[in-house]
């Protein structure tokens, strides 16, 4: 059963105690998702070490099943993909449900839109909301077909694929990794080269395990942020080991609790330290936090560091749009720190913070008044206006969110007034552990 079947429930998080000690965040919920279609599109056997066992990613394994994979589980995090193999997928038998899942859904129909199968997604009411045309349109050019979708394009959605994708290129109208993804994982099947061109570089997972299991693809500068990716069709894949590292998108609600909790300190064991993945990292060190950066080493083809968060002042910075993809999902979490902070942080060219699990701008701002912090939207910024201190209390409406769900409890652990948020379910789609992981280090929760 998916978590959205399940019935609301509240949570509260209380001040008091300092955060103390080490973590190690669940696997990167991107590279999970990923491994799980490499395997699928393996033919032979890929072990997938340190899996992130949320939600999310249990329904992109139960896709992968439907699809023709033989998936299992060998023990904690630790997983067995026999593939079917480019070219070779089964038709699904019933829709395929990715629950709260955008990347699932999204990487999943490029997959199908590149064969000559049927399909039909689905997902929970938050799912159902989201823009999926970005994903269809370039899929329709390579030759796919969308057979029913509901109004703007949205889920439930019926795709039926081509066995014989026309190689393309395509310049993505949002700098989204799920839209890259979806047309180069599509253009796997393709006889030809596929090419993406972004203006903005967005998270690189899916080349570089495309190149680990023996693709030929290649990534070279475009404009000013921009990257040119060009892969070859109907590579012949080799299974290869994966070792998944430690999410930093996860990792960012320890780590700031760490930074804004009076008297803690807490380790942050193996975050992965992709470039395009550590926009809050670089944000926080500007507004003077004190992480120190330990151990930086190599990790299943990524280099991952443990990182050293103490409490400690902040001051308000100026976050600039470009580097809104390297900590897309990591806005909310930042919008708490910044509240804690002094002065006015701005966070500008949060656009594509509205087709989140929720209305992310919305969300957060009411989820701040919900707390007394001074804050504004103007366009497409958020402006939060830190007094080193937040007043909490109140209910804060997480609209099957759980990064909204997690951030506001964050809050809730330094700010004057416990702070609830209005149902803690959805944490279990990408940081099952939260709550025990948290608790271990001192957190209040009830
Ligand atoms: C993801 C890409 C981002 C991010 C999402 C995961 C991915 O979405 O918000 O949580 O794994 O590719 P967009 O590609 O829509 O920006």
């Amino acid at each position: 059963m998916t978590a959205h079947a399940a019935s609301p429930s509240p949570l509260t998080a209380h001040a008091g105690t300092a955060l103390r000690g080490r973590l190690r965040p669940p696997g990167d919920k991107s590279i999970s998702h990923r491994s799980l279609i490499m395997g699928l599109l393996t033919v032979g056997e890929t072990r997938i070490e340190g899996l992130l066992e949320g939600d999310d990613v249990l329904n992109t394994a139960r896709a992968c099943r439907d699809l023709g994979a033989k998936v299992e589980r060998l023990g904690q995090g630790s997983w067995r993909v026999e593939g079917a193999g480019i070219g070779t997928l089964l038709e699904p038998r019933g829709a395929l449900d990715f629950g709260n899942a955008g990347t699932g859904a999204r990487l999943m129909m490029g997959v199908i839109g590149g064969h000559g199968i049927t399909a039909t997604f689905d997902g929970d009411a938050s799912l159902r909301k989201r823009p999926m045309k970005r994903i269809l349109d370039p899929l329709v050019l390579m030759g796919a077909e969308v057979l029913s979708a509901a109004d703007g394009g949205r889920l439930p959605v019926t795709l039926k694929g081509t066995g014989d994708p026309a190689p393309i290129e395509y310049r993505t109208p949002v700098p989204s990794a799920q839209l890259k993804s979806a047309i180069l994982l599509a253009g796997l099947n393709s006889p030809g080269r596929t090419t993406v061109i972004e203006t903005e570089a967005s998270r690189d997972h899916t080349e570089k395990l495309l190149a680990y299991f023996g693709a030929t693809i290649t990534s070279t500068p475009d404009g000013a942020h921009g990257r040119r990716i060009t892969l070859e069709g109907r590579p012949k894949f080799s299974p290869r080991p994966i070792i998944t590292p430690a999410d930093p998108s996860s990792a960012a609600f320890p780590l700031v609790a760490a930074l804004i909790t009076p008297g803690s300190e807490v380790m942050i064991e193996g975050m992965m330290m992709n470039p395009l993945r550590v926009g809050l990292l670089d944000t926080l060190l500007e507004m003077g936090a004190d992480i120190v950066v330990l151990d930086r080493r190599i990790e299943g083809g990524e280099e991952v560091a443990d990182l050293r968060a103490r409490h400690g002042a902040l001051r308000g910075v100026d976050v600039p749009a470009a580097r809104a993809p390297a900590m897309i999902d990591e806005y909310p979490i930042l919008a708490v720190a910044a509240a804690f902070a002094e002065g006015e942080t701005r966070m500008r060219g949060l656009s594509e913070l509205r087709v989140k699990e929720s209305d992310r701008l919305a969300a957060v701002a009411a989820g701040l008044d919900a707390a007394g912090v001074d804050n504004a939207i103007e366009g497409d910024d958020l402006i939060v206006r830190g007094r080193g201190r937040a007043r909490g209390g109140g209910v804060v409406a997480t609209h099957l969110d759980h990064r909204i769900a997690m951030s506001f409890l964050v809050m809730g652990l330094a700010s004057e007034k416990p702070m609830t948020i209005d149902d803690e379910t959805m944490i279990a789609t990408s940081f099952p552990t939260f709550k025990p992981a948290m608790t271990g280090l001192g957190a209040t929760f009830g």
